[in-house]
């Protein structure tokens, strides 16, 4: 499954939008229900407003319905393996708090992390109810 998730971060990456920083990144996540959302990062003219292609995935995933992954992999061309950054580790840590994070480059080199290991103590909806209930 690894191998066929980072084959489709690899192929998404193609698709980045990236003409400001020529920085192409892929995504690939796995929905509980096992469906493969993938996304591409989308820079803007008003480079602030750029998004990552782990959120790029994120959001087209929770619109289709999926609130919950089980695995991303992000695939930069990079010789030190590119990480999500901390806004990336914040929504994955919402909607993918339990997910391996494969991270790969174009050489076949890859690591393994948890979104645990990456964003320990993350701050989430339990936090915004003092009984711990989000309705
Ligand atoms: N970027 C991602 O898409 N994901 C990451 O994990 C790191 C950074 C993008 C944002 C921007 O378009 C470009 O890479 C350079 O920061």
């Amino acid at each position: 499954m690894s191998d066929a998730l980072v084959a489709a971060a690899t192929a998404a990456r193609l698709k980045a939008f990236a003409p400001y920083s020529n920085f192409l990144v892929g995504a690939a996540l796995v929905a509980d229900d096992g469906t493969v959302v993938t996304g591409c990062n989308v820079e803007s003219a008003s480079y602030g407003l750029t998004i990552c292609a782990e959120r790029v995935a994120l959001v087209k995933g929770v619109s289709d319905g999926h609130t919950r992954f089980r695995c991303v992999a992000v695939v930069a061309d990079t010789a030190d393996l590119t990480p999500p950054c901390g806004a990336c580790r914040q929504l994955l840590w919402e909607f993918a708090p339990d997910a391996t994070v494969i991270l790969a480059n174009l050489r076949g080199d890859r690591r393994t992390f948890t979104v645990r290991e990456l964003l320990p103590h993350g701050f989430d909806a339990k936090l915004l109810r003092p009984n711990g209930s989000i309705s």
